[in-house]
């Protein structure tokens, strides 16, 4: 299949629409401000840093106070209920900023506002958004915008076709050492519950030479992790004549200290050839995000994930076989529809079994618009709580104790800023993605360290540098 992208033509379209905006907004008296906040997944900070890119090309600085923006712009999630009510609350709590200040341009884009009944509700409720737009038209962003300011008039862009990929948007990072690279948009899946697929559309996966020279250039200019980003970065490449293992092996022969990471993989095609991979890798990072979201074959089913907790284990086994400092996190679900406490005991032992470094997890949220929102669902709130909060006691038995096989262990860590323990210490991350702090001075800041670990936290390591670089 070949890779849909915007046309170059098109790119210089919006090229000239930055160079309009920077002519609006030249006029004000003060350089215009952007306040952008960005909810929900990796792929949404990334999206937003491109929103960022452009905003400074069109002129404007950066400020973390809403109340002093010329334009606010919240990017949303969609994959739960409780971070669309945040958004709500938030949009709302904009009106009197606006008030004071009418000139305010407010943007919501991203997953929330790509349901068709999310953006009705959106429109509706506040009457003094002006700019509304959905996942698949980002790179629109400037003629959006410049529309706004030209005719005085709400837009609302919300296509159903899946965008195609806008490859060279100006990019502003969020982080010095950090770069997030996404390699594919959207998903195939159907996961019963999960409303992604339908906000974000069809698998689109990136040109590999594309990704490549991306990534040779980030580790050019300085940046010492990569995050992969896709929403089943396994199925990269799929109908073309490439895959994610291909694609790693690549970037892995990329000379420099760097590590590469990526989020997230599904188990179901998650093979014994990528585990390979990692294992004879020079940078691909030792950490396997694998969400099992659930215990029980019969849910697992039910949510259409297509492995089952033997096919899982198995996973793990060779993965754990074959590298053996991997670090391993998961997502769960509790409180599927029709799931009992049978069901939900077996997600217990498969925790007690696995014995995850850490795990993401989530009450199950109904979203309109997938299989999973027409099943019954008979357990009471209350009671998938209760659940909820004997998990967390499991999850935490395993989870306090997981880092202190690292006591004693010298890591290699990229120091990444002040220490999250204490700020007198630096901070970084291990090749398996573990926090570690440790004493030394900023100019080990962007480089590598080796450091022995004399302390483990639940969710950090403690230690001493051995040797500076
Ligand atoms: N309810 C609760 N959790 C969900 N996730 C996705 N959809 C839902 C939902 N409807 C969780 C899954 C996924 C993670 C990103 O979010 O565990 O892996
Ligand atoms: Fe949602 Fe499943 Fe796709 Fe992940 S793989 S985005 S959980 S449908």
């Amino acid at each position: 299949m070949p890779i849909s992208t915007v046309s170059e033509d098109e790119l210089k379209e919006q090229r000239l629409f930055i160079q309009r905006v920077r002519a609006v907004t030249h006029v004000f008296d003060h350089k215009p401000l952007a306040f952008t906040h960005s909810y929900g997944c990796q792929q949404n900070v990334s999206d937003s840093e491109k929103i960022d890119g452009m905003l400074a090309e069109m002129g404007f600085d950066f400020t973390d106070k809403p109340e002093n923006a010329d334009l606010v712009l919240y990017n949303t999630c969609a994959v739960r209920e409780n971070a669309e009510n945040r958004v709500f609350g938030n949009v709302g709590a904009l009106k009197h900023f606006k008030e004071k200040n009418p000139g305010m341009i407010i943007a919501v884009c991203g997953c929330m506002v790509q349901q068709e009944h999310i953006a009705e509700r959106m429109k509706q409720r506040f009457p003094y958004v002006d700019l509304i737009f959905g996942t698949h038209v980002l790179h629109k962003f400037p003629e959006m915008l410049y529309s706004i300011y030209e005719k005085g008039r709400r837009v609302v862009c919300i296509p159903e076709i899946d965008g195609a990929i806008a490859e060279g948007l100006p990019v502003r990072r969020s982080d010095k050492f950090k770069a997030s690279v996404p390699i594919m948009y959207g998903c195939n899946n159907f996961c019963t519950y999960c409303i992604v697929p339908k906000v974000r559309g069809r698998e689109r996966s990136r040109a590999a030479d594309e990704i490549i020279s991306e990534v040779r250039e980030l580790i050019k200019t300085g940046y010492k992790e990569i995050l992969l980003l896709g929403q089943n970065v396994n199925s990269y490449g799929k109908g073309t004549d490439t895959d994610f293992p291909a694609l790693l092996r690549e970037l892995d022969r990329l000379d420099g200290e760097f590590i590469i990471s990526f989020m997230t993989s599904h188990p179901k095609d998650c093979s014994h050839e990528l585990i390979d991979v990692i294992a004879g890798s020079r940078h691909i990072s030792h950490h396997l995000h694998l969400p099992v979201q659930s215990g029980s074959d019969r849910i697992l089913k039910l949510m259409n994930r297509h492995y089952d907790v033997g096919k899982y284990l198995s996973l793990v086994d060779y993965a754990r076989e074959k590298i053996p400092d991997i670090q391993l996190t998961t997502d769960i679900i509790v409180g599927f529809p029709g799931e009992t406490y049978e069901d939900f005991k077996m997600t217990l032992d498969l925790m007690k079994r696995v014995k995850y470094d850490s795990a993401f997890t989530f009450i199950y949220s109904r979203r309109e618009g997938t299989k999973a929102a027409e099943m019954d669902d008979p357990v009471s709130d209350e009671e998938k709580g209760t659940w909820f909060r004997e998990l967390l006691d499991v999850q935490g038995e395993f989870g306090e104790r997981a880092y202190e096989k690292y006591v004693g262990q010298t890591l290699r860590v990229l120091c990444e800023g002040r220490g999250r323990t204490d700020d007198k210490l630096l901070t970084g991350k291990s090749r398996q993605n573990i926090i570690v702090d440790f004493a030394g001075d900023d100019s080990l800041l962007g480089s590598f360290a080796d450091v022995k670990i004399t302390k483990a936290l639940p969710w950090a390591l403690v230690g001493e540098i051995v040797k500076e670089e």
